[in-house]
């Protein structure tokens, strides 16, 4: 677990923790409410929360037992359990948030729905992986190139039906929640150079990694040599990424 924390930190937990202090201060909640963060993983919200927010207390939920220990070894201050979005039972908080999960549930308005009942206000941001996430979107679109059955992987395709600004609104309106709004968050994610940007991809965690390492050793190196040719100008590499984040009352 320690591997595949270090490894997903180094591919996109160094990103994700700089959206989670813009999505905090777009949600601009009072201090001293309970929140209750559902699909806490390591805890990079979670413990994003107990710094910037205030709360009266907080709680991380999620199914893997092993992120969950991790999280309680790395973040304290708050409590950890075992839970799933799409059954949340008798959890109750001021506040429910939910950082970079819902492209991984299988029913999410169901999700959301547990979200709505759970919570008085609820918030939520998705990576924008049709094309925002730029470090995701040139992996896609180098590996479409090489590998064309690599679409049924990418990520831009597969989660249309929750990372985008229309989607996000139907489901927090479709759970029946109030004063829907839907921003975009854009964080500068600077690669030192091209090593910087590209080994991250070969330490297996996340959908990309993952892929790529399914492949013959031929397409793996056309990948990285195209994506080499495409980004590659000597200096650092200066991309920016998106996420869609959502908010609503109930
Ligand atoms: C990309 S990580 C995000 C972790 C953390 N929220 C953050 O911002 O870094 C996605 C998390 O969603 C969790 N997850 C997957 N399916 C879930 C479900 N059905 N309910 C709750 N969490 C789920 C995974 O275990 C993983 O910890």
């Amino acid at each position: 677990m320690w591997d595949l924390g270090d490894a997903y930190e180094r591919y996109v937990g160094r990103w994700s923790r700089p959206v989670a202090v813009e999505f905090l201060r777009w949600l601009d909640v009072p201090p001293d409410r309970t929140w209750l963060d559902v699909g806490c993983g390591t805890g990079a919200l979670t413990e994003t929360v107990l710094a910037h927010a205030r709360p009266a207390s907080i709680m991380g939920v999620d199914p893997s037992p092993g992120f969950l220990e991790l999280a309680r070894q790395r973040v304290h201050g708050a409590t950890f359990d075992v839970g799933n979005a799409m059954e949340l039972g008798d959890l109750q908080a001021d506040v429910v948030v939910s950082g970079l999960v819902l492209t991984f549930v299988p029913d999410v308005p169901r999700a959301v729905a547990e979200f709505a009942r759970a919570g008085s206000f609820v918030g939520s941001y998705v990576w924008d992986y049709t094309a925002g996430m730029q470090m995701m979107r040139h992996f896609w679109d180098a590996a479409r190139h090489v590998d064309p059955s690599a679409a049924t992987h990418d990520e831009g395709l597969r989660f249309a039906n929750v990372s985008g600004e229309e989607p996000l609104r139907a489901l927090w309106s479709g759970a029946g929640l109030r004063d829907v709004e839907v921003t975009g968050i854009v964080v500068p994610t600077v690669f030192r150079d091209f090593a910087d940007f590209w080994e991250p991809f070969l330490g297996g965690a996340g959908a990309a990694p993952a892929y790529y390492a399914t492949l013959p050793a031929g397409q793996q190196a056309a990948i990285r040599d195209l994506l080499e040719s495409r980004l590659d100008a000597g200096g650092p590499i200066e991309l920016t990424a998106k996420a869609w984040a959502v908010r609503g009352s109930r």
